[in-house]
């Protein structure tokens, strides 16, 4: 298959796309999410955004990749920007990169992304390779992924985000296992972001690290906000309680989801699929209200409970 019948093959599946940008399906108005600032900047980042782990690591078969197309068309489409990706996540980045390439949508995306390495050299062949894969020749933030050597890879970070390569620097984990060292990342080196694990029935953040996001002024992303998929599959037998009505849920995607964001120190989730009547669902989290305390409280003891 040529370069050209791929992306008809896209074009084909997914409907119309705008020269110069990415056009709404059907030409209806975008419609936009909720933003919440970055404390770093104070620039607004809209609060639902795609996880790649997994589900963007394809092949280049065109069967493959329309629907990861479709996923990314859809997040755009309502006002979503945030795709976080890894060199850890196999394929995944260039992925990321040809899509976004088909689309011509690089400016619709806040790309999150991250260092997986030991050593500087090690480290910026890494980034240099990540920003080819991504086709791009500056990514909106980068991670050290998993603390992996993170004296080196930040100083090199401050480094690039000096020269303007890179926009904003951050740490990333996944298990609570390794707060304690997150939070002594956090405290000496004031990073503009950090990524963790945080759910409904993993609410270890909430103690320390959330507070003290708050506190130093470091926006979060939240990782892994479905348990990895198994806390969603757990609930999706069950009737939505009357309540989600209240914050206008329709999914027990969405309950999650909102229970989330509805913490003060969350800036955006970043829920994993490859699916797009997933992300369609995903994405109505960020609009509409928020639980409240009270209500977070019932939403634990009736799920988590
Ligand atoms: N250390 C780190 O830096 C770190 C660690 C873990 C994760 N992450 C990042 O965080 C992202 C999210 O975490 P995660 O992907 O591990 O877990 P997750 O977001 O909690 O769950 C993903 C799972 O939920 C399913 N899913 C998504 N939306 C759904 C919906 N509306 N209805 C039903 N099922 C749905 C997905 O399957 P389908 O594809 O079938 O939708 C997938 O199996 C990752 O993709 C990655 O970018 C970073």
């Amino acid at each position: 298959m040529t370069r050209g019948d791929f992306l008809r093959l896209l074009l084909g599946a997914t409907g119309a796309w705008a020269v110069g940008g990415v056009a709404p399906a059907g030409g209806a108005p975008a419609r936009t999410m909720h933003t919440r600032a970055i404390a770093a900047s104070q620039a607004q980042l809209p609060v639902v955004g795609c996880g790649t782990w997994r589900t963007f690591d394809v092949g280049p078969g065109a069967a493959a990749r329309a629907p990861l197309l479709e996923v990314l068309r859809i997040l755009f489409d309502h006002g979503g920007s945030v795709i976080d990706s890894s060199p850890m996540y196999g394929a995944a980045e260039a992925v990321v990169g040809d899509l976004l390439a088909t689309m011509q949508a690089r400016e619709r995306a806040f790309i999150a992304t991250k260092v997986w390495t030991h050593g500087r050299e090690a480290g910026i062949t890494q980034m240099r390779r990540s920003l080819e894969l991504l086709h791009t020749d500056r990514i909106e933030l980068m991670q050290v992924h998993n603390l992996v050597d993170w004296r080196t890879q930040l100083a090199t970070l401050r480094t690039w985000k000096g020269e303007g390569r890179i926009r904003y620097l951050g740490i990333t984990h996944y298990t609570p296992a390794a707060y304690g060292d997150l939070e002594a990342v956090m405290r000496a080196e004031r990073p503009d972001f950090v990524q963790l694990d945080y759910s409904l029935a993993d609410r270890a953040a909430e103690q320390r690290l959330l507070p003290l996001a708050r506190e130093l002024g470091i926006a979060v992303i939240v990782n892994q906000p479905f348990g990895g998929g198994e806390l969603l599959r757990s609930l999706l037998s069950r009737p939505l309680p009357a309540w989600a009505g209240d914050i206008e849920c329709t999914s027990w995607a969405q309950v999650l989801l909102k229970f989330v964001l509805a913490h003060p120190a969350v800036t955006c989730v970043i829920p994993g699929t490859g699916r797009p009547e997933h992300m369609r669902d995903n994405v109505q989290a960020g609009f509409g209200g928020y639980p409240d305390a009270a209500l977070r409280e019932r939403m634990v003891r009736d799920v988590a409970g």
